[in-house]
């Protein structure tokens, strides 16, 4: 063994014990006649002294050439310390040093590995090897596996079955572009990496697994955000013999048991909202519901009072903000600028001043009297003190604008807390939504959704019309799962393809498998998938998902460690059918 105790262990029960200590050289300061230096590993620090007097005199001597990263190995005796250092587990000991071997001297490392680093994000990227040395990096890491320990412990004693599914498939679509897969043994063919192991899950129900789960890769091309990755990982699962509700208390109760598991918090029933009302409401489907702010629809206080802006607009929504009334007018200025950024795109802000002493002070006081502003005010559950802001413009597009407000004016105020955790259901999504620029319907979820029993009719005459049944789970507004109860008929299967505009022989070519899977006796199923990495920043306080994976892309989709993706070189493009071998001139 090259150590005895790794270099958290030691404390002052220790004292006058033997020890080997093997680790990487944190710091060294050297004070002419006594050198310390921190031992760090993966469990702790221990301070080492090198004594002019105390320790051999080549130890002494050696000490003085350390450096930052070295990696070395030490034998001596625990003491306790003279001055110590209650917040350190090791902090009431250190080593005197009488043996010292340089296992592998270190570079300077381009960063200091300290918990405030100096290293920029690219740089840290780079070395990402030395960024995850640092406690707080490696901190997230463990945090991780703590979680997939407790999921997986999770499952399997609820029954679900741990199933491996394949990487190198063909298409399954989640709404995104897939990574490809050139195939070198069949000219011209491409594998495409899954972007959710969806059509493989339904396959193990209608082969009897009734309860599947997998913590599995899963692949996207798509433009990359704080909380999207290329490459992802889900809590994949599958259950068969459910319905809506089934899939929804077993998720919840995996949910509620890791916020205690793992945050020791008791988080009640989850809330149940429709998509409707979440937009409504929110702006948005995946709504942050720990702080109020909910939206007030106005048209009938605010239209038809001579202000132009707002007559001929299809929604005149406001929220109130809590102690807003104090603002100054430089302060609802910055506002009004930051919805008129291109990331926002809205036209601009009405504000509504709710006095402490009950006036009303406003940008529009021309066009409205104290008693519709008295109506603005109950609309939007404006309390005296605060301030409301409105905004006007088509449905849909105002209250995403709305909602950015709202999220951005509730993050400065500090309303979203990282330690208080409140999640949600969405459910009723609609089945189709229509695409303006294909001209096409598209899946809201996925195309293996089964819509509404009840809503089934629908579907010939007014196809946008129906709801699926569809679910996503949401924490602290973000979407973490979502899921389905899907169809397990081959007619109704084969009527949706037409509706998302496939062929009868598209269709076939690309889910005949799954089509003829449902007429060997397919059992009716549901499920979802939880996104791993957001579950776990969320978790751990962040919404950052880079920070909770061990090898991150960049915003970029690139690996700026091994400088992924690369050109491969004319021989490779050659066996793979890429590039044609260029004729022979003779
Ligand atoms: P969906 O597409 O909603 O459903 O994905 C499930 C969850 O995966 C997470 N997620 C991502 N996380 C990080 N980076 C990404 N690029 C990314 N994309 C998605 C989200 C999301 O809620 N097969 C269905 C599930 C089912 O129907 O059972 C599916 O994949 O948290």
């Amino acid at each position: 063994m090259l150590r005895s105790h790794h270099c958290g262990a030691l404390n002052e029960s220790h004292s006058q014990t033997e020890v080997t200590l093997a680790g990487w050289v944190q710091k060294v300061r050297n004070k002419g006649f006594i050198v310390w230096t921190d031992l760090r590993d993966r469990y702790g620090i221990t301070q080492l002294v090198f004594d002019e007097d105390r320790s051999p005199a080549e130890v002494y001597k050696k000490s003085l050439t350390l450096g930052r990263e070295d990696v070395i190995q030490i034998k001596g005796m625990v003491i306790e310390r003279e001055s110590k250092n209650p917040n350190m587990p090791t902090g009431g000991i250190e080593i005197l040093v009488r043996e010292l071997t340089v296992l592998n001297a270190a570079k300077t490392p381009p960063f200091t590995i300290e918990n405030q680093t100096d290293g920029g994000d690219e740089l840290r990227m780079q070395y990402r090897y030395l960024d995850l040395r640092r406690t707080p990096v490696r901190e997230n890491l463990i945090f991780r596996h703590k979680v997939t320990m407790a999921i997986r412990n999770f499952l399997s004693q609820a029954d679900f079955i741990d199933v491996e599914t394949p990487y190198l498939i063909k298409s399954t679509p989640e709404g995104a572009r897939d990574f490809v897969v050139p195939s070198r043994m069949n000219n011209g063919q491409f594998y495409a990496l899954p972007q959710s192991p969806q059509t493989f899950k339904q396959l193990l129900m209608v082969a009897g697994f009734d309860k599947y789960f997998q913590i599995v890769k899963c692949f996207r091309d798509e433009d990359l955000r704080a909380d999207r990755q290329p490459e992802f990982t889900q809590i994949d699962c599958e259950m068969t013999f459910v319905d809506q509700e089934d899939v929804l208390q077993q998720f919840e109760n995996l949910i509620k048991h890791l916020l205690k598991e793992i945050k020791g918090i008791q988080h009640g029933d989850f809330p149940r909202m429709t998509y409707y009302e979440a937009l409504q409401k929110y702006g948005n489907d995946k709504p942050d519901i720990r702080f109020g702010m909910t939206f007030g629809e106005l048209n009938a206080f605010a239209q038809n009072k001579g202000f132009n802006v707002f007559d001929s607009q299809a929604l005149v929504v406001g929220i109130a903000v809590k102690g807003g009334a104090s603002l100054t007018r430089k302060e609802i200025d910055r506002w009004i600028d930051w919805v008129k950024r291109p990331q926002v795109g809205a036209k601009g802000l009405v504000w509504v001043k709710y006095n402490e002493d009950g006036t009303f002070k406003s940008s529009v006081d021309k066009f409205f009297n104290a008693e519709d502003l008295a109506r603005w005010a109950e609309a939007t559950g404006a309390k005296p003190g605060d301030l409301i802001f409105v905004m006007a413009g088509k449905t849909h597009e105002t209250r995403v604008q709305l909602s950015a407000l709202r999220m951005e004016i509730a993050t400065q105020m500090g309303l979203r807390k990282p330690d208080e955790f409140a999640a949600l259901w969405v459910t009723d999504f609609p089945l189709l939504e229509w695409e303006e620029e294909t001209q096409r319907y598209h899946a809201m979820h996925h195309p293996f959704t089964a819509p509404k029993k009840e809503q089934l009719k629908l579907l010939d005459k007014n196809p946008e019309k129906a709801m699926a049944n569809a679910y996503d789970l949401v924490l602290n507004g973000n979407e973490i799962g979502g899921g389905s109860i899907r169809i397990h008929d081959t007619e109704l299967q084969e009527k949706i393809f037409t509706l998302l505009g496939f062929t009868k022989e598209d269709a076939r070519k690309q889910f005949g498998f799954l089509m003829d899977a449902f007429q060997y006796g397919a059992p009716p199923h549901g499920g979802i998938a939880l996104g791993l990495d957001r579950l776990v920043a969320i978790l751990g306080g962040s919404e950052t998902i880079r920070d909770f994976i061990a090898f991150p892309k960049n915003n970029n989709g690139r690996d700026v460690m091994i400088d992924a993706p690369a050109a491969l070189e004319e021989e490779q493009l050659h066996e793979l059918f890429l590039k044609s071998i260029p004729k022979d001139p003779l």
